[in-house]
């Protein structure tokens, strides 16, 4: 059995990647320093599973702690998820953001390579290609990120790069995801967002059961085909999945790839509004406001190379999205505060 170390594994994407790696019959162990999380999915995942990762609550960059982890248990293989993902607070605190997202990336490559693990899945971000001008977004495209948090994956990508280049036993996949949604089919387990959320999914569930008014609609005067932004969500499962058929990939593969992990399919944001409206049964208050700055009109993957690659698709559509994230905010109204 091969045992896989998953950082942020606490988090949103990670706690649905160890129930995936837990079902495909890997051992999971996680490490968070659960800055944007708690311990709470941890047991769930649990729960869902018949078995609960091992958990140590740790921060990537103390190289110490983590070598303790490498030295209890022997790991195949690492799922990087940890660090920091708001991208205006990246451009307020640029520092941190290069702190906690390179500093904590190298750091750890430094202890796997010290403890003989050279394998690596690493969560980028479509956020990277920036203002592209390509639709569908293939990953030849330029990048042109437009905040810190992006300046950020890329660094990470370019180090990953360069480890590759120079020691042919590291083998390392960079996969950009586009915008996660939705929730595992149990209700378990899904995004729990601080305070007011930047993204709309969650902001459309946290409306719909009554924590907050109003879904403000950020423009509806983009050249698309409703005037709202076009994006490319892919539910988390499926993004799990794809972390799953990117692992077999890794194994005996030397070298970096970069593979972009979404639907090809975008929605609008008033499809997506839609369909939640159909899956809750309810009206879903909206207006219209002004456009957020930093928005780009349309967003969408060429899905193909995960296909060619990894074999792996993403299958679920916007009903499910809406249909799993709904049940994981009904049987939660407030998330994991119940623990
Ligand atoms: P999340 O905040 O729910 O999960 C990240 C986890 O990392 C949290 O549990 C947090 O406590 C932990 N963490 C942060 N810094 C750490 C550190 N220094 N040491 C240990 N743990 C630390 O976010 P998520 O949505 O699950 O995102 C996971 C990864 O995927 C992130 O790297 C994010 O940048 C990337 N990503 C997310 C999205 C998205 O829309 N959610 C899109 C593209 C890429
Ligand atoms: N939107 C609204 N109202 C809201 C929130 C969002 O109308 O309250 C709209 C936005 O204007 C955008 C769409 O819904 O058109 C999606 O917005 P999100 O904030 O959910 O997602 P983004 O595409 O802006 O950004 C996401 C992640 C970023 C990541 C980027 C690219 O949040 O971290 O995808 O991968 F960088």
């Amino acid at each position: 059995m091969q045992t896989v170390l998953v950082t942020g594994g606490a988090g949103y994407i990670g706690s649905h990647i160890c129930v995936e790696l837990l079902e495909a019959g890997y051992q999971v162990v996680v490490i968070d320093n659960l800055c944007n999380s708690c311990e709470a999915p941890i047991a769930r995942i649990g729960k869902i599973t018949g078995t609960a990762p091992d958990f140590f609550r740790m921060d990537i960059r103390d190289a110490d702690a983590l070598s303790g982890v490498f030295r209890r248990h022997a790991i195949d293989m690492v799922i990087h998820l940890a660090g920091l993902k708001a991208v205006d607070e990246s451009l307020r605190m640029p520092e941190q953001y290069h702190d906690n997202n390179v500093r904590g990336s190298i750091t750890l490559t430094e202890v796997m390579a010290a403890h003989n693990c050279r394998n690596l899945v690493f969560s980028s971000s479509a956020t990277v290609y920036g203002f592209s001008s390509d639709d569908p977004i293939p990953e030849s495209a330029p990048t042109r990120p437009s905040a810190p948090y992006g300046e950020n994956k890329l660094a990470v990508e370019r180090h990953l790069a360069g480890l590759c280049e120079t020691d042919p036993r590291w083998s390392a996949i960079s996969l950009r995801y586009f915008n996660p949604v939705g929730a595992h089919p149990s209700g378990r387990i899904g995004e729990d967002p601080e305070g007011i959320p930047n993204n709309l999914t969650p902001f459309i569930t946290q409306v719909a059961i009554g924590r907050r008014e109003s879904l403000a609609v950020f423009g509806d005067d983009y050249p698309t085909r409703d005037g709202t932004c076009l994006r490319d969500y892919i539910h988390v499962v499926d993004l799990a999945l794809g972390h799953v058929a990117a692992l077999r990939k890794l194994a005996g593969q030397p070298g970096h790839l970069i593979v972009n992990l979404g639907t090809g399919r975008p929605y609008s944001v008033l499809e997506v509004h839609a369909a939640f409206e159909k899956a809750v049964g309810k009206t879903i208050p909206h207006t219209i406001v002004s456009r957020r700055d930093g928005d780009v009109a349309v967003t969408f993957a060429d899905p193909s190379l995960a296909k060619s690659l990894f074999g792996w698709q993403a299958d679920r559509d916007m009903e499910t999205m809406a249909a799993d994230a709904w049940r994981w905010q009904s049987q939660n109204p407030d998330g994991y505060a119940d623990g």
